[in-house]
């Protein structure tokens, strides 16, 4: 899931630097960048988050050509060694990379036979190793039909005066500026340099530099170049004054909400949703990966109470493995923040050559996924820098509502016109005070019946990843067949109950846990007794509203909660460890 960037021009350092920062929610375990000036070049290496590199950085006002790498590792330890760019044996070419090359085993111990040696432990060193003395189009082609798997690579040598790229199944776009060029894994790295971009296709391979850029296709014929405008903004969000993106993220919610309520009422949109009511379907998938996966999993809910067809949700990495029912009569629809994540548009690929319809839910128009769809419905939730997903999973849940009412032909302005008002963060203290309790815990479960269960599973995730404390949601009635076996007084169960008639029931499952030590901790928007209330460590009063968006009152707390145990454990809820914002491998 790195990022990679190339530049030809003025100021490289700046640029490349500028491009590693705006590329970091790809990953941020190490960078690194190579510049070439005068047929020598000079590296910076460093490991962690993008900053730790900008000191080293001797920045220049020259012209030159630069490679820079933002790495999410996937293959080799995060160390100085197997940080990109990666050189070829004499060290007269450098290459970055972003993606997994398959066959890397084989080729590395056949080079090593040959007398290669290897620094580091990557696959990606074996693309560089590949190469010799001199760098051309010819040495591309060759090293392209020796690697297997995923890739997009920007190679540069000592003594040419170009970027030599090759792309698949990694993004990767080529912006195109007078006196300049830029290649890199997203186009938001152009914005404020070039609005002219052209997006490349799988399997193509070429060479830019100041002046020219020339395409290959898979059969080696030049492809005809049609740049596209460049039709968004960077938008540089900064934290307003919060300390961390993910509150703040938190907290424009109801921003977001104004802005979906706005454009959905829009010509341009309701004509997307038109469309898509006008295929002839029988069946309907929500497709996506972890936070994407679970607002599915809320569309599916939403869409069940509506419609009398069979709804599915289903795991993006699965969906080639299960056997799904896909042909033209499917509506399939892909949800995703980023747009770029591997396993959803490789889900979406798959569903295509069954036949199925293509709808995707992104956050970016531009992307591979919203660009692969019959019909992108955009969830206008603006940059999400934090790793964990927060507004987007909001923005999600209420497109998917939007899409289930236009299909039914029922109006949504109005509930969410009200639904707006009736937004609720609750009361930050006492949020801290429960996250300051289970912060000192190594565990914690979450339980609910029925669409609190989708919440369950959604805190559950976002507790874990940004807190490291092990979580797991459960159904509550789904504990008594086994997971009840780990209940004792070390475990903190956070039971969430917002529907009145599951309500009951839910209780008797939180009384066997409290009955075998476990501690308990209530989400709820209903009225309870006392008798009820003493049964509870915590209480936490969530407002009602309509029952639809129920699931999105209560997350707003519970991610909140994540937030806040997060900071107290002395995490980055920002940067957790291990992930990046973007996950483009498979
Ligand atoms: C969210 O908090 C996670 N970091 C992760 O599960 C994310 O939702 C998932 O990787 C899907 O990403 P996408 O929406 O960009 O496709
Ligand atoms: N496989 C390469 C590495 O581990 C690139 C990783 C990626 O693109 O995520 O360095």
């Amino acid at each position: 899931m790195c990022g990679i960037i190339g530049y030809i021009g003025i100021k490289p350092e700046e640029i490349l630097y500028q491009g590693l920062e705006r590329l970091e929610y790809r990953g941020y375990d190490s960078s690194g960048m190579t510049i070439q000036r005068d047929n020598d070049f000079v590296t910076y290496k460093s490991i962690g988050d993008v900053k730790k590199i900008k000191n080293q950085i001797v920045f220049k006002d020259e012209f030159g050509i630069g490679i820079a790498h933002t790495r999410w590792a996937t293959h080799g330890k995060i160390n100085i060694n197997n940080c990109h760019p990666h050189f070829s044996s004499n060290g007269n070419i450098a290459l970055v990379h972003n993606g997994i090359i398959e066959n890397y085993e084989e080729l590395k111990e056949q080079l090593i036979k040959k007398g290669k040696k290897f620094e580091g432990e990557t696959d990606s060193e074996v693309i560089a190793k590949l190469f010799e003395n001199k760098l051309d189009i010819n040495d591309i082609r060759r090293v392209k039909k020796k690697i297997k798997g995923s890739y997009a690579l920007a190679i540069i040598s000592k003594t040419s005066n170009c970027i030599y790229f090759a792309k698949n199944k990694s993004p990767l776009y080529i912006g195109i500026g007078e006196n300049l060029a830029i290649i890199a894994s997203d186009p938001t790295c152009f914005v404020g340099y070039t609005d002219n971009y052209i997006t490349l296709d799988d399997n193509q391979y070429g060479r830019f530099s100041q002046k020219e850029i020339v395409i290959y296709d898979k059969d080696d014929k030049i492809v005809s170049i049609k740049p596209t405008k460049l039709d968004f903004k960077y938008l540089y969000e900064d934290r307003a004054g919060y300390e961390h993106y993910m509150i703040k993220e938190i907290y424009q919610s109801r921003l977001v909400l104004e802005n979906i309520i706005e454009k959905y009422r829009t010509f341009e949109i309701k004509e997307k949703l038109k469309q898509i009511k006008s295929f002839e379907f029988d069946r309907i998938y929500l497709i996506g990966c972890g936070t994407a996966y679970h607002a599915g999993l809320i569309g599916q809910h939403y869409m069940r109470e509506e419609f009398n067809i069979d709804i599915f949700s289903e795991i993006a990495s699965e969906v080639k493995y299960k056997n799904l029912n896909i042909d033209e009569k499917s509506l399939c629809i892909f949800i995703s923040q980023s747009g770029e994540t591997a396993d959803t548009l490789s889900a979406l690929e798959y569903c295509r050559e069954k036949g199925g319809k293509i709808i995707s839910i992104t956050n970016a128009e531009h992307s591979s996924i919203s660009r692969h769809a019959d019909i992108n419905l955009p969830i206008y939730a603006g940059q999400e820098k934090a790793v964990a997903s927060t507004k987007a999973y909001f923005a999600q849940c209420i497109v998917l509502y939007i899409l289930t009412c236009f299909l039914k032909g029922k109006d949504y302005i109005t509930p969410l016109y009200y639904f707006k008002r009736q937004i609720d963060f609750g009361d930050d203290n006492e949020i801290k005070l429960l996250s300051e309790y289970l912060s000192k815990y190594d565990k914690v479960f979450f339980i609910g019946r029925g669409v609190d269960y989708i919440s369950a599973l959604e805190a559950s995730l976002k507790l874990k990843e940004i807190t490291y404390i092990f979580s797991t949601a459960q159904p509550s009635g789904e504990l008594k067949h086994g997971i009840i076996a780990l209940i004792d007084e070390n475990i903190p169960v956070i039971v969430i109950a917002t529907d009145e008639e599951l309500f009951s029931k839910t209780l008797n499952n939180s009384y066997e846990i409290k009955a075998r030590g476990g501690k308990l901790i209530l989400f709820t928007s209903l009225n309870i007794d006392n008798e009820i209330k003493e049964n509870f460590s915590y209480i936490i009063k969530i407002n009602k509203t309509q029952k639809e968006f129920m699931p999105l009152q209560v997350i707003l707390q519970l991610q909140k909660l994540a937030y806040f145990t997060a900071k107290d454990r002395g995490n980055d809820p920002d940067m957790p460890r291990n992930l990046a914002k973007s996950v483009t491998v498979e």
